[in-house]
């Protein structure tokens, strides 16, 4: 079965073939890996973060999902750099997605994993670091719910794939 191409625009496209900041950074202050529930993707989020003024030095990300999120992850990574925490905390995903120029809606789901995937990155740095600032939501935001520790991600697709057979 063939599948025809998603409209993604000219920006997605360059993003996808020439990202920026891929790849593992050997001395991140942080990192947190997050999942997909919907599509089963991963993606790894690291911040170099400067601890005395709480500013991100650096962005990277490792991505094993589509073009839309490895286009979203790259500008994330160019939108938070030099970014304080709280700053970085507040981007959202409809900002990520006009920025990369528009999402197809079936690919909403890829730029949440994105600010998911940082989100959680923050929150472990204060997890870390054993305080909490009054701006830090104590519940997860609804980007962090959709973005899953590796853990949750593989049993839930396990659990999946156990039922998927059950009905064969
Ligand atoms: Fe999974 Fe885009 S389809 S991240």
């Amino acid at each position: 079965m063939s599948r025809s191409p998603l409209p993604y625009n000219p920006k997605i496209l360059e993003l996808f073939r020439n990202p920026k900041n891929l790849g593992r950074m050997n001395d991140a202050t942080v990192s947190a890996v997050a999942g997909n529930p919907s599509c089963g993707d991963m993606i790894t989020f690291y911040l170099k973060i400067d601890d005395e003024s709480e500013a991100i030095v650096k962005a990277s990300f490792e991505s094993y999902g589509c073009a839309a999120n490895i286009a979203t992850s790259s500008i994330l990574t160019e939108m938070v750099k030099g970014k304080k925490l709280y700053d970085a905390w507040q981007t959202s995903w409809k900002t990520v997605a006009k920025e990369v120029g528009g999402l197809p809606t079936v690919k909403f789901h890829c730029g949440i994993l994105a600010v998911g995937a940082l989100r959680r990155a923050i929150r472990q740095y204060y997890k870390i670091r054993g305080h909490t600032p009054e701006w830090l939501p104590n519940e997860p935001t609804f980007e962090e719910k959709q973005a899953l520790e590796e853990e949750e991600l593989a049993k839930m697709l396990s659990k999946r794939m156990i039922e998927f057979e059950g009905e064969g």
